[in-house]
């Protein structure tokens, strides 16, 4: 299996419940290395930019007033299968469905504040990588 990269953010229910570094902590013990990493806040209009795709579902305007409504951590990981690995580390999107000792089972509250974002492909996650980060903020 190749090594390759997702991305995730730490949403901003994470960060304000204090889970940054215990979220940190579960993605590095997984074996995932950290190529580039940003604390940040997105504006409405960068949030919404961010989950365009999203546009035409109900739930697309609290989605975009939730991810701009406090700091969140931004970053790239390394691993070998990284986009499916970190899929199974951070569990179902909806917390009440995730599995025991995943990151969504164990910080996020609610659907809409599921505590951290992963990408669903290698392709969007070079995506969401370059959306953040320049060819100078990857190490
Ligand atoms: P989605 O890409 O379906 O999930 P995932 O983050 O697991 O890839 O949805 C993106 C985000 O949109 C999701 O993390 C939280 C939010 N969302 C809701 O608020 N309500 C919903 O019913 C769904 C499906 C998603």
């Amino acid at each position: 299996m190749a090594t390759n990269r997702t991305f995730t953010m730490i949403k901003p229910d994470a960060v304000a419940n204090g889970h940054i570094g215990a979220i940190l902590n579960d993605i590095i013990a997984s074996g995932f290395r950290i190529v580039a990493m940003k604390y940040t806040k997105l504006s409405p209009e960068k949030a919404g930019e961010f989950y365009a795709v999203h546009k035409e579902r109900g739930f697309y305007g609290d989605l975009v007033s939730f991810m701009s409504s406090g700091p969140i951590v931004a970053a790239i990981l390394e691993k070998t299968n990284a986009v499916e690995d970190f899929r199974a580390l951070i569990g179902a999107t909806n917390p009440a469905d995730a599995a025991e000792g995943t990151i969504r089972q164990k910080y996020a509250k609610s659907i809409d504040a599921n505590a951290v974002h992963g990408s669903d492909s290698d392709e969007n996650a070079e995506i969401e990588g370059n959306f953040y980060f320049t060819a100078f903020d990857k190490f």
